[in-house]
């Protein structure tokens, strides 16, 4: 590696492997720490496909201060982008500690290197999972921090220790990106999301359903405050998401401190709505079953795009059309996902 790479950790899962591709393809190095706890090494093999070129990958934890500390040394990162994280809602609720550990303890053994060697921007994967029921819509970053499960509470928490770090050490650069719903694919259909056993969210399951691994989809609630009845979310493709890291990047050279940006795309799709377009975009049937209310879920959640086009020049561009058709060829040519 010549130039000083950007250090991208768990670069080997969904958002992080469109995100490492689109790095490799503006023309940085790139270095990918993963434990692969969550992730196939098939999907950097197959972004080093598509880009020409391939990241460096260190398969290692975290939490193992003496692996981090011989990839600083030995790699001397400018810049971090921090995607590794347990990210289950349910399964927080079940297995807290792992959640707490394995998320805060990272991040915590991280940022002291980045300090240590003197490593000052940083792009931390939040999630608008922090503002838990909002008290408006749509969401702006002044909206209240009030979580409602531990996966949720490990992201406020790792938010708070950012801005702390922040006014401790000036020098410090960095964007906590609270993305909505992010879904689709590469439109190659070569990597996309790969959700170990039943996918807890909804356009895997939709995809999963259409590829004919599953029987029906369960509609979680008909009865919410919307206008069809289903819940309402902002859904932002995977490639918008990428493009948002690599244009949070190139800000944080004329950035002061830190702060939060939300990236959505300020548009609402209900659950009806996405079983619709996914249908059109498969022409497969979806069956569903209408059930009862998941615990925890909220009516309706979209953003307010407004400080990311300002701060970072980007605006999300590809429609809910594109989300299900991506998602959709990436499922049609890999049914079992990664595994061959
Ligand atoms: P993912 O599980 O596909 O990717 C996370 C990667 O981190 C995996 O490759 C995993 O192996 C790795 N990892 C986990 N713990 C690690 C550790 N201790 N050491 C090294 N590697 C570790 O998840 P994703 O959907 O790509 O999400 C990326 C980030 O974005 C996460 O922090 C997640 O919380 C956040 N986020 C995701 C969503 C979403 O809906 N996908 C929404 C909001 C925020
Ligand atoms: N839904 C169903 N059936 C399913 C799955 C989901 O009806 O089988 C519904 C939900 O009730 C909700 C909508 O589809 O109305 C979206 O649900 P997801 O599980 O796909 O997404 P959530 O908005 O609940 O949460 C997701 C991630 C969180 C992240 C949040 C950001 O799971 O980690 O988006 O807004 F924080």
């Amino acid at each position: 590696m010549s130039a000083a790479p950007v250090l991208v950790t768990g670069g080997a899962g969904y958002i992080g492997s469109h995100t490492t591709l689109c790095l490799l393809q503006a023309g940085f190095d790139v270095l990918v720490l993963d434990n692969l706890s969550n992730s196939s090494p098939e999907s950097l093999r197959r972004v080093a496909e598509l880009a020409g070129r391939a990241p460096v990958f260190v398969e290692a934890d975290l939490r193992d201060r003496q692996a981090l500390e011989n990839v600083f040394s030995h790699y001397r990162p400018a810049s971090v982008v921090h995607f590794a994280g347990l990210k289950a809602v349910g399964e927080s609720v079940e297995q807290p500690l792992r959640y707490y550990e394995n998320n805060v303890q990272g991040s915590l053994a991280l940022f002291e290197a980045m300090q240590a060697h003197d490593c000052a921007q940083l792009v931390f994967s939040s999630s608008a999972t922090v503002y838990g029921d909002p008290e408006s819509l749509p969401i702006d970053e002044s909206e209240s921090i009030k979580p409602t499960n531990p996966y949720g509470q490990t992201k406020a928490m790792i938010e708070r220790i950012i801005l702390d770090w922040g006014q401790a050490w000036p020098a410090l650069r960095g964007l906590l990106l609270r993305y909505f719903n992010p879904v689709g694919a590469h439109p190659s259909g070569r990597i996309g999301e790969d959700p170990q056993g039943i996918p807890n969210n909804l356009v895997p399951f939709i995809s999963q359903v259409a590829v004919g691994r599953r029987e029906a989809l369960q509609i979680f609630g008909s009865d919410w405050p919307t206008p069809d009845g289903t819940g309402v979310r902002d859904y932002i493709h995977v490639m918008d998401l990428a493009e948002g890291h690599l244009a949070a990047l190139r800000a944080l050279d004329g950035l002061n401190g830190v702060q939060p940006v939300n990236l959505g795309t300020g548009q609402g799709t209900s659950v009806r709505e996405m079983v619709d377009q996914f249908a059109r975009a498969s022409s497969r049937e979806i069956p569903v079953v209408e059930a009862p209310r998941r615990a925890g879920d909220i009516a309706t959640c979209y953003a307010d795009p407004g400080h990311a086009a300002q701060l970072l020049n980007w605006r999300a561009r590809r429609g809910v059309d594109e989300m299900c058709a991506d998602t959709w060829r990436w499922q049609r040519d890999n049914p079992q996902g990664f595994k061959i």
